[in-house]
């Protein structure tokens, strides 16, 4: 049976770009063709969500704007459209919304949710005229096909995950985006390196490869003490499965130090920010094994240094990726299930670096989450429980 929606609820808002945001109490959203009303549970807040939305970032939004990230969230009511989804059904809300009408993407009409309205003049009119309002909300409209049903009974009961664990399923999507088999298609037994690895989503893909089966997984940062937190945060098992190596920024002294390694390297995965070096991937590519392949999740407008015949002479591929294409989403999520990816158990001893909440918060402590997430850094997960 439908429980009628409240007709307000609470909402973190922002009326002028940049400005501070308030808590206002706002009609409830409603089902339209094509949408689910979720009940958040719990909405991620990044280490740079404070500088989204005090305009430090520079990230192009329509304002009044409901904030947000990606939420793990109940649904409460259904467009008359949805044919899988039901009422009850725990999902999670994948921040990527994509033109329907856009099926080759020619259009970019591709934004992620209340954080960037996208590149192009279709995905910001996408964003400011249909799916405008993010999750940091007590409801929120979200569209079908963003909403990932997840199988209670299996995550709870047979793993023995609590709610909070599975927050770390959004962090691992994005690298999973690159590694996984729509992209890099990262074999079992490979060799991968991740520049730089001790970030949120570098550490993140650090955890996947392993699980995904990686021999070894080479990781590159210039915090030495990073590095070895990333190794010591590995289940003794998987630890000799890491190799660490200090970041010099110079290529040829990073590609000196990846050959002394020895070995061949399959995959180089890059998810550096756009401030941090990018001769770095020169020395990766030239480091690869003839047939290797490189992904760039990495950001920045600048141009990268790549060497010309090494690329030609030695068949490698090279691959872009933002974010991850929906069924990314589901084989994740089918990985988490099968108990092959893990995430975070609440009270295990040794945990995956950065794969636990470590804080959560109302939405009226928005400040205090906001700084909170920037202090936490990629060490942990910080939430609204709305
Ligand atoms: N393609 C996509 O879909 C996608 C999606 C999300 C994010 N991204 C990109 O991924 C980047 C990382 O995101 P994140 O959330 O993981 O960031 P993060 O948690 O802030 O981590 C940043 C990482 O970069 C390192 N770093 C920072 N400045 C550096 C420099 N000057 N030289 C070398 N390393 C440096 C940090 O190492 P230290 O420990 O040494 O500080 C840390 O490992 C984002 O900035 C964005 O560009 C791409």
């Amino acid at each position: 049976m439908t429980t009628p929606l409240p007709p307000t609820h609470r909402a973190l808002r922002q009326d002028v770009y940049a400005e501070p945001p308030t808590v206002q109490t706002v009609a409830t959203p409603q089902p339209t063709p094509g949408s689910a009303v979720l009940k958040v549970l719990q909405a991620g807040i990044l280490n740079y969500t404070k500088d989204v939305y005090n305009g430090v970032r520079k990230h192009p939004y329509p304002v009044p704007l409901t904030l947000g990230q990606s939420a793990v969230a109940r649904v409460v009511a259904l467009g008359e459209d949805a044919t899988t989804l039901k009422i009850g059904n725990l999902c999670l809300l994948d921040i990527t919304i994509r033109g329907r009408d856009d099926i080759d993407r020619s259009a970019g009409a591709t934004f992620l949710s209340a954080i960037v309205q996208g590149f192009t003049p279709a995905s910001a009119r996408l964003m400011a005229d249909a799916w405008r309002d993010g999750t940091y909300a007590e409801y929120v409209r979200w569209p079908l096909e963003n909403c990932y049903v997840l199988d209670e009974d299996r995550l709870f009961n047979k793993l023995g995950y609590q709610m909070g664990d599975l927050m770390y399923m959004t962090k691992l999507m994005v690298p999973y985006g690159g590694l996984g088999s729509l992209c890099m298609d990262l074999k079992p037994g490979e060799t991968v390196v991740v520049y730089p690895a001790t970030g949120g989503f570098g550490s993140a893909a650090v955890h996947l490869c392993l699980d995904l089966g990686a021999g070894r997984v080479i990781c590159m940062g210039r915090n030495v003490e990073a590095l070895e937190g990333l190794k010591s945060a590995a289940t003794p098992e998987k630890r000799p499965r890491i190799e660490t190596v200090p970041l010099s920024g110079r290529w040829e002294e990073d590609l000196k130090v990846l050959k002394s390694l020895g070995g061949n390297i399959d995959v180089f995965f890059d998810i550096s920010p756009p401030t941090a070096g990018k001769e770095v991937l020169k020395a990766g590519m030239v480091a690869l094994r003839h047939g290797g392949r490189m992904c760039i999740m990495g950001g920045g407008d600048q141009d990268i240094p790549l060497p010309n015949g090494v690329f030609m002479h030695k068949d490698l591929t090279l691959k872009g990726k933002w974010m991850y294409e929906p069924m990314d989403v589901k084989r994740l999520i089918s990985l988490v299930e099968a108990g092959i990816v893990k995430l975070h158990r609440q009270g295990e001893a040794v945990t995956p670096y950065g794969a636990s909440v470590v804080a959560k918060f109302s939405l009226e402590d928005w400040q205090k989450a906001f700084n909170e997430g920037e202090r936490v850094g990629s060490a942990g997960i910080v939430v609204f429980e709305p």
